[in-house]
């Protein structure tokens, strides 16, 4: 296990698939099929977070904050409480303002809380609006392979290419200093790649994989964890449930 600090998702069935707990500051990306639960993951890592004393923020672009609140009650988590005791942001990011700083405004959170983990909700969204999102010219300088490439503009702004600018939002999330759970959406059918932008699954330190699985007429939930640097993860296809306290990853069933 070495010396890795790691940081309890408190999920149950989840943190003895990587050796206890995420890596401390790494960006974990949840790629899956819609519906699958990300979002439920998400709201589940802050929760437990914040009542064991580690705050969280979480960023969406995707549900609005009241839809959120409405999934998370169902599940006995109360994150109006948490924001009050200040243990707990969420941030919805306007989808109607143009040239937002989505990095000062991430950050400003984090600062606000004193968060220690944080989710992004999601890349996909962020991708699909990035003409909103104005990308401070500190990104491309202190970034020498980018510099290198686009040289050392005195401002840029998003638009030209999603790869690009999804590459250094990841990079930006891991300087922050928190653990993140970054959430993206996966192609359904034949896939060529686990994500839509097809980057973020080697910017991210680890990648876990969700899917709504066809087994005769029903679908069943299934992860696993394809990526976790630093650790010897799990190699195993998972069911897991939603029931009423969340999220509960089942032991696999292996066949020898
Ligand atoms: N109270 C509940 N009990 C059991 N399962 C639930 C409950 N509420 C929602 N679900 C399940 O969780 C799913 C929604 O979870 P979530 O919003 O986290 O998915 P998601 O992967 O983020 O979806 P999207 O790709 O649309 O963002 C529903 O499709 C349903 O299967
Ligand atoms: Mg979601």
């Amino acid at each position: 296990m070495g010396n890795v600090g790691r940081v309890k998702t408190g999920i149950p069935g989840f943190d003895e698939l990587i050796e206890g707990g995420i890596p401390q500051g790494f960006n974990v990306l949840i790629t899956g099929t819609p519906g699958t639960g990300k979002t439920i993951f998400g709201m589940q890592y802050l929760y437990n977070g914040a009542m064991r004393g580690e705050n969280g923020v979480y960023i969406t672009l995707d549900a609005k904050k009241s839809e959120l609140i409405d999934q998370a009650s169902m599940f006995g988590w109360d994150l109006v409480a948490l924001e009050k005791q200040g243990k707990l942001s969420i941030m919805e990011v306007p989808m109607d303002k143009v040239e937002m700083d989505l990095f000062a405004m991430i950050e400003e959170q984090v600062q606000k809380v004193k968060a220690t983990r944080l989710v992004f909700d999601s890349l996909i969204n962020f991708a699909i609006n990035i003409d909103q999102f104005k990308v401070p010219v500190s990104f491309i300088i202190s970034n020498p392979e980018v510099a290198s490439v686009m040289g050392n503009e005195k401002t840029y702004y998003t638009g030209k290419s999603e790869k690009r600018i999804t590459y250094l939002l990841v990079n930006e999330l891991s300087k922050l200093g928190t653990t993140n759970i970054v959430i993206t959406a996966a192609p359904e059918g034949e896939k060529t790649t686990l994500t839509m932008d097809g980057v973020s699954e080697f910017a991210c330190d680890g990648v876990v994989v969700m899917y709504n699985t066809l087994i005769g007429a029903a679908h069943a939930k299934t992860m696993t964890v394809l990526k976790m640097r630093e650790t010897h993860n799990d190699p195993y296809i998972h069911d897991f449930e939603l029931n009423p306290k969340g999220f509960k990853v089942k032991p696999a069933e292996v066949y020898q």
